[in-house]
């Protein structure tokens, strides 16, 4: 340090230096930084503001800040020029100012009062930073967004008229499963029907020339007292009148069952089971549990009866079985019908073994109708096992 120096001297070399320091970093800032008078007349414009505004300085200082002031924002300066007297500072307000080339520059712009040393507010300082790419990035920004949205809104659109074809296309589906309920349903009836028919027509008919038969025969043998040789031929053809009749018998009462009608299902399988054994000489025994006099609905008293027949009809047609069970049983809310027998067995899952036999299909749409559930269980050289669940309370068949 030079000692000759005084140091008032020392003091204006410090301020002058630090004045260039600061000089200096407001000239190379990237931020545009301009001082104005309270009347709005520009003092000083830095680089930034140069490369910003495309004024020089020497273009700008002396020039009202209007200068780059769009019209349609001249009030704003205004407001802005009100504030700073009042010492205000206004920071980081977004505006727009027009280059001298006249493009407008998006900016956003911090204006600080500035004082002298007795405090009182002579000017202000400015900087004004390009947000150019910052609106051009929001803008982008909200592209995109409206973009997303409208896809969305698309995507959202086609889903809903999706679901709707679906919802149509569902409705359309029960509308024709419905149509199969019912007219499977009027099958089934119309089968019953049918039975009876045939029933009332073998028994009416064949049945009385079968009796006629057989009151012949005996007249027949009645007068052949003294011809052994027809004698023993009427006997053979009175034999089989006899089978005939109760073949013939046998066919009415599985068509017509009776005793289903009038005494309820439990009363007509124990009977079906004893005729059944009787007739294919295969031991059956129908088990129930504890007996009840209550109904079912008669369709479902009709597909319990109907499906063990079919079960049973399979055992004499294919099980090659010595021994059936048939298993009734009841709780509060289901029946339920097993049929259980000790023969060959088969794969019940493979569409082959089973073929084209309509009993087994049969079986499940009518247990269906009465909306029991149908199981079997077989394997082979282990036995069939057939087993019905109804509930009670049955759903009404539809009638059309
Ligand atoms: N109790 C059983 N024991 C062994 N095999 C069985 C038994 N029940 C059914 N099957 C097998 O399942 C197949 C299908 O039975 P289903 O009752 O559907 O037809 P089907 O008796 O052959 O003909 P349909 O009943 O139409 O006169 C039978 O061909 C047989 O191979
Ligand atoms: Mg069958």
């Amino acid at each position: 340090m030079d000692t000759n120096e005084s140091p008032v001297t020392l003091v204006d070399a410090r301020s002058n230096e630090l004045s260039a320091w600061l000089a200096a970093i407001v000239d190379s800032s990237d931020d545009a930084i301009v001082s104005k008078t309270l009347e709005g007349v520009v003092t000083s414009w830095n680089r930034g503001a140069e490369r910003l505004f495309g004024y020089s300085a020497a273009e700008a200082v002396g020039q009202h800040i209007s200068l780059i002031i769009p019209e349609d924002r001249k009030a704003e300066e205004d407001d802005v020029l009100a504030r700073l007297r009042r010492g205000e500072r206004i920071d980081h307000f977004e505006t727009v100012r027009r280059a001298k080339d006249g493009h407008l520059v998006p900016i956003s712009l911090t204006v600080s009062p500035v004082r002298d040393v007795k405090g009182t507010v002579i000017g202000a300082s400015k900087v004004a930073r390009n947000i150019t790419e910052r609106i051009h990035a929001e803008e982008a920004l909200r592209r995109v967004h409206a973009e997303l949205e409208e896809r969305v809104r698309a995507r959202t659109a086609e889903l809903s008229s999706a679901n709707e074809s679906l919802r149509v296309e569902m409705a359309e589906r029960q509308r024709v499963e419905q149509e199969r309920i019912q007219l499977l349903t009027r099958l089934v009836l119309a089968q019953e029907d049918e039975r009876r028919r045939i029933a009332r027509e073998l028994h009416d008919q064949l049945g009385q020339q079968l009796t006629a038969l057989r009151l012949t025969l005996e007249t027949l043998k009645a007068q052949s007292v003294e011809r052994s040789d027809l004698r023993v031929q009427i006997e053979t053809l009175e034999e089989l009148a006899r089978q005939l009749d109760e073949d013939v018998a046998f066919r009415v009462w599985e068509l017509r069952p009776t005793v289903l009608e009038n005494l309820g299902v439990q009363a007509a399988l124990t009977n079906y089971v004893r005729h059944w054994s009787k007739h294919f000489g295969i031991r059956a025994q129908l088990l129930t549990g504890q007996s009840t006099d209550e109904r079912l609905t008669s369709e479902a008293e009709t597909m319990m009866y109907r499906l063990a027949q079919e079960a049973l009809n399979n055992v004499a047609k294919h099980a090659r079985a010595d021994h059936v069970d048939v298993v009734l049983e009841r709780s509060a809310e289901h029946v339920s019908l097993i049929i259980e027998d000790n023969g060959v067995g088969f794969d019940a899952s493979n569409a082959e073994t089973i073929g084209e036999g309509l009993g087994l299909i049969g079986m499940r749409e009518r247990a269906a109708l009465v909306g029991a559930d149908l199981q079997i269980e077989s394997t082979p050289g282990r036995g069939t096992t057939v087993i019905v669940r109804a509930p009670v309370v049955a759903p009404a068949i539809k009638s059309a």
